[in-house]
């Protein structure tokens, strides 16, 4: 596995790559990025992983200072696996000068985008410049991202880059909490509590398997529940799968969306139904 800091060297590295599968990472790796890495060797090689913890996706008061940076395990983790290149920029590199932005749709200003004001373009950014640094045919993206999987879609077809976006399952603990470099920030309490935002969704995906279309009161019922245990919510919202705006009636697909802190740290998870 070659590590590489610079896109000349990532150039150079990838010259005459056709094939290229991309997973694209801010590092601290857990196992559900390793298994990010494993879905990309199956489309294409080399696989690249980029690491690099974007400042511009950080609101003012969010973790980027504190975001474990951890690139001598990380590349451990990736070489197990059998990634071929980690391209690892430094914020200089990746922005030597200011830097132009896309407009993004309406959907970037919901949900999280409403949370974190400028998260959804700082992301678009991001990863249309590494898109570019790249050049990937395959790009691999964790679900547990729902509407960053979505918006980056949305900006992938509208800005009309050859490339195929791939979408993984949550990796999830074996209590259902989903993988996440941010649950190494909870304390014992807070992981033993970290659970119940997984049991919520799929007690309101069975509701709706059931015919509940109440979507309102299964929002509310499932935040007055975390409420009720010392989360602080930010949403829960039934939203229709492929538009990800509130579900037009007759909608079958559906997906379930949720962030809440518990204590200092923002947790996020989602499930299709
Ligand atoms: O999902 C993440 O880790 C980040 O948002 C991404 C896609 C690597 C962009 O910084």
């Amino acid at each position: 596995m070659r590590l590489v800091h610079s896109v000349a060297e990532l150039r150079e590295a990838l010259a005459g790559s056709r094939d290229t599968a991309f997973v694209p990472t801010m590092g601290n790796l857990h196992a559900g990025h390793v298994a990010l890495a494993e879905i990309a060797a199956r489309h294409g090689r080399p696989v690249v992983a980029s690491i690099f913890v974007n400042p511009l996706q950080f609101g003012a008061g969010e973790d980027f200072e504190r975001y474990p940076r951890t690139l001598a395990a990380d590349c451990d983790k990736l070489a197990s696996v059998g990634t071929d290149i980690v391209f690892a920029p430094d914020v200089a590199g990746m922005y030597p000068e200011p830097q132009t932005y896309a407009v993004l749709p309406p959907l970037a200003g919901e949900l999280c985008g409403a949370h974190r004001p400028g998260h959804f373009q700082g992301v678009c950014t991001v990863v249309l410049k590494l898109f570019n640094m790249v050049q990937p045919r395959y790009a691999v993206f964790g679900k547990k991202d729902y509407q960053q999987l979505h918006v980056l879609k949305g900006m992938v077809r509208q800005f009309n880059l050859p490339i195929e976006m791939i979408g993984a399952e949550t990796s999830r603990a074996e209590d259902g909490l989903a993988l996440s470099s941010r649950n190494g920030y909870l304390s014992a309490d807070e992981r033993a509590e970290a659970p119940r935002l997984y049991r919520l969704l799929r007690q309101a995906a069975s509701r709706i398997a059931a015919g509940e279309r109440d979507f309102a009161a299964l929002e509310n019922a499932a935040a007055a529940e975390l409420t009720a245990h010392g989360w602080r919510v930010d949403y829960v919202a039934v939203r229709s799968r492929t538009t990800l705006l509130a579900p037009a009636s007759g909608e079958s697909a559906f997906v379930i969306l949720a962030a809440a802190h518990l204590g200092t740290t923002r947790l996020i998870d989602n499930l299709e139904c």
